[in-house]
């Protein structure tokens, strides 16, 4: 079973995806990661977030291992790193070389510690729509701007990231422009995604709504 769960940053599409991993015992691959590390490794490199050769250059040469441990770096998850994601994200060459990547975990979902998993659950901005258009189940998590950006900047200050919560707003709406409007693999729900609002949701209430979609999925594939 393939699950694939998309939205906007701070939607709690990330929050949701892991803890439907836990529950349902299935492999989890965050998709934004690939392009974090990318972004990550550029601003490390010293290089311009403008050079989509360099970027590109990165994002072919990428491995599971390297991205892991650009994971640990304090600015993975920070508005440096996710500035630096969404803009070489953006480029149509980073994303080509990064598609094999994530569509071959579908065929092999294996868990972080590489055993195999009977599915997987993606969470990302294209991943029902590009990456896996055949998934059994695919979601697509939204919330207003507002509860978002507080989402992420009560997130950002508890990991020690000293922000004000205009500067997240700013930051996550020009993120947004970026993500809904670029011209390759935009963030858009697939047509036959199921939306879920969690503006006023705790990740209790979207796992109240979402569990019964995946037990009836479940049992149409095990044909019952
Ligand atoms: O989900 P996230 O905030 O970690 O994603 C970081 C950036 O990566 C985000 O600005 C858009 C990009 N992204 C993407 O373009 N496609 C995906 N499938 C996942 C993330």
């Amino acid at each position: 079973m393939i699950i694939t769960i998309d939205g906007p940053a701070g939607s709690g599409k990330g929050t949701i995806a892991a803890a439907l991993a836990e529950k349902y015992k299935m492999a989890y691959f965050d998709t934004g990661m690939v392009y974090r590390a990318v972004g990550l490794q550029m601003v490390l490199d010293g290089a311009s977030l403008e050079d989509e050769d360099k970027a590109a250059s990165l994002a072919e040469k990428l491995t599971f291992p390297q991205m892991i441990a650009l994971s640990e770096n304090k600015d993975f998850r920070s508005d440096t790193g996710s500035r630096a994601a969404s803009i070489v994200s953006a480029y149509p060459k980073v994303r080509a070389a990064l598609l094999t990547m994530q569509k071959n975990f579908a065929l092999n979902p294996v868990f972080a510690d590489g055993s195999p998993a009977s599915g997987a659950i993606y969470d990302g901005r294209d991943t029902g729509t590009v990456i896996c258009p055949q998934a059994d189940l695919k979601l697509y998590v939204i919330a207003d701007l507002t509860v978002r950006a507080q989402r992420r900047c009560r997130d950002l200050n508890a990991a020690g990231h000293k922000i004000s919560f205009e500067q997240v707003y700013e930051d996550m709406k020009a993120r947004d422009d970026r993500d809904m409007n670029r011209s390759t693999a935009p963030l858009k729900p697939a047509p036959d995604a199921v939306i879920i609002d969690t503006s006023a949701f705790q990740l209790e209430d979207s796992l109240r709504v979402i569990e019964p979609l995946i037990d009836k999925k479940l049992a149409e594939l095990s044909g019952k």
